[in-house]
């Protein structure tokens, strides 16, 4: 089906709506089942239970039990998967202009991340999924900031030219080590842990929580505490599933899902000094950097990024505006 039809369809079918039944939800998701976004996902199931008086149930798949992101999307497209919480990164792949979300120093820090998320470019943003990919976005999460940990001491980014960098797969940060002299290296999750250990890679572009909980730290000499890019995550219903729920029952999943990740994004700017802590206690030196420690790259990566989507600078304007207000008395 083309985008168009299926964008078509989907519009068609909302109109008409569908009697309500009992139904047992499937959710997916790439995360372990420690992670904060699993942990939310069954979170959203259990209110959703007890919202819909036990007939509406959810079945979590953590840890790509039903595949990568790639093939989640594919199910939620056909209908034979209900809910998901993807990176965006998985959404960037076919929808550029989401890109503009890992524009290095977008925002400060995870409490700006948070706001930016929550803001109105961003929920814009969200409309056109439907017509574009067949599901719709309901809501955001993250996974905090991006930081590098490196087996090796870093001292500046000399230290990481030539080397390998396990990124996500996904063009944005693909492009950030390339022009950086990284050799950037594609790996999931799933994969990382390994790699370290057995020096397949040199360092990872990583978040606080999953170095600390998967141990990532148990390799690594140096944590480069640079917080250089936000880390989203979005919440996505089948447009199928959509469109044999009746309104109630789509006001009410929407709400719940949105309200879990929402927690999802507090719960990072309360816990990541605690990451911190953890990850510094265990023995890896930390180094804190800023903007000036990747010296061009950012300037190479906003001109390439500006000429892919008009969306960074929009995202851009929101974010000095809620900064600004931020340090306005
Ligand atoms: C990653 O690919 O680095 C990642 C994916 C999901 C959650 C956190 C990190």
């Amino acid at each position: 089906m083309t985008r168009a039809t299926l964008g078509a369809t989907l519009l068609a079918l909302v109109a008409t709506g569908s009697p309500a039944q009992a139904r047992e939800f499937r959710l997916g998701l790439i995360t372990p089942p420690t992670h904060l976004w699993t942990q939310a996902a069954i979170a959203f199931g259990d209110e959703l239970e007890v919202a819909s008086d036990g007939s509406h149930r959810l079945a979590v798949f953590p840890a790509r039990q039903l595949g990568t992101e790639a093939q989640l999307l594919q199910l939620l497209q056909t209908g034979a998967l209900d809910f998901a919480i993807l990176t965006i990164s998985e959404i960037t792949n076919r929808m550029p202009q989401f890109g503009a979300f890992y524009a290095p120093y977008l925002v400060a820090d995870v409490g700006a991340a948070a706001e930016l998320l929550r803001g109105d470019v961003a929920r814009e943003m969200l409309l056109s999924m439907p017509e574009e990919i067949g599901v719709f976005g309901v809501g955001y999460g993250m996974a905090g900031m991006r930081q590098i940990l490196g087996r090796d001491t870093i001292r500046t980014a000399a230290d990481i030219r030539g080397k390998k960098v396990r990124i996500t797969p996904f063009v944005p940060i693909r492009d950030f080590y390339q022009l950086l002299g990284a050799a950037p290296t594609p790996m999931p999750l799933a994969s990382v842990y390994d790699a370290l250990a057995n020096g397949q890679i040199d360092a990872i572009d990583m978040d606080l929580e999953v170095i600390w909980k998967l141990k990532y730290y148990d390799y690594a000499e140096t944590l480069v505490l640079s917080n250089h890019m936000m880390f989203p995550c979005v919440g996505v219903i089948s447009g199928k599933t959509w469109l044999a729920l009746e309104e109630d029952e789509r006001k009410l999943v929407s709400r719940l899902l949105r309200k879990h990740l929402d927690r999802v994004m507090s719960a990072y700017v309360e816990k990541e000094r605690e990451w911190e802590t953890a990850i510094r206690e265990a023995g890896v030196a930390l180094i804190e950097v800023g903007p000036e420690f990747f010296g061009t790259t950012l300037q190479e990566w906003e001109a390439i990024w500006a000429e892919r989507t008009p969306t960074l600078a929009t995202l851009r304007a929101e974010a000095a505006a809620n900064a600004s207000q931020a340090t306005t008395p």
